[in-house]
């Protein structure tokens, strides 16, 4: 009996450190090959990006490297938006997933590679990527995004983009800076226009 447990033991232990070896492993590949590793953004900083997207009720929001999808559930909680969240890290993915079904987390995540996915229909993109993947990921952007949307940047600048404006670093916690940009100046026009058919909050 006591040979059984042992056994059960040791290969539960086995399990958990080939999952821990695999999620390492994942998150390298992630870091390299992706936008770069799991950190997540604080949810004071989450709220403080989110109260500057000027967010309209049933905006198209996407977190373009979701993590646990906290941008994701704020921006639907508090603003009304439409949001998904695109998540590489399989196991990254696995914990937002769980924090959907045990805390209710809103807004929809899709265990992807965002890169395979079109953001034509976006009217606010955030990201939280590496400097030298963001300049790679600008040809994307400026390929499909639309103008008047709103590409948010936490702490690294989008290449040599210009932003419509910066959220600084202060001494009430905010410990990085924010980018915030339009994508080009005829953005005026479409977002206008939505404003009619959808309520501001
Ligand atoms: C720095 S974290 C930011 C997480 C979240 N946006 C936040 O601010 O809390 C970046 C996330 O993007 C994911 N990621 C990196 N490259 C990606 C890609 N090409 N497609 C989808 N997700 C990606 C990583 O796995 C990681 O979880």
């Amino acid at each position: 009996m006591i040979d059984l447990a042992f056994t059960i033991l040791v290969f539960a232990v086995l399990a958990v450190v080939i999952i821990v070896i695999l999620a390492l492993f994942t998150s390298f590949i992630v870091a390299v090959f992706g936008g770069g590793p799991f950190v997540p953004t604080p949810t004071k900083e989450v709220k403080r990006i989110l109260k500057h997207a000027d967010i309209r009720k049933g905006d198209r929001l996407y977190d373009i490297g979701a993590g646990d999808g906290r941008f994701i559930h704020y921006s639907t909680k508090l603003y009304g938006a439409k949001a998904t969240g695109f998540e590489i890290d399989p196991f990254v993915y696995m914990l937002a997933r769980l924090k959907q079904i045990l805390l209710k987390w809103k807004g929809e995540m899709v265990r992807s590679d965002f890169r395979t996915h079109s953001l034509k229909d976006a009217d606010i993109v955030i990201c939280y990527m590496l400097p030298n993947t963001l300049k790679k990921f600008k040809t994307k952007f400026e390929k499909e995004l639309r103008p008047g949307c709103k590409v948010i940047s936490y702490t690294f600048k989008v290449g040599n983009w210009k932003p419509i404006k910066i959220l600084p670093k202060n001494k009430k916690g905010h410990k990085k800076r924010i980018y915030i940009y339009s994508v080009r100046d005829n953005s005026a026009k479409t977002r206008t226009k939505k404003k009619t058919t959808s309520k501001r909050k």
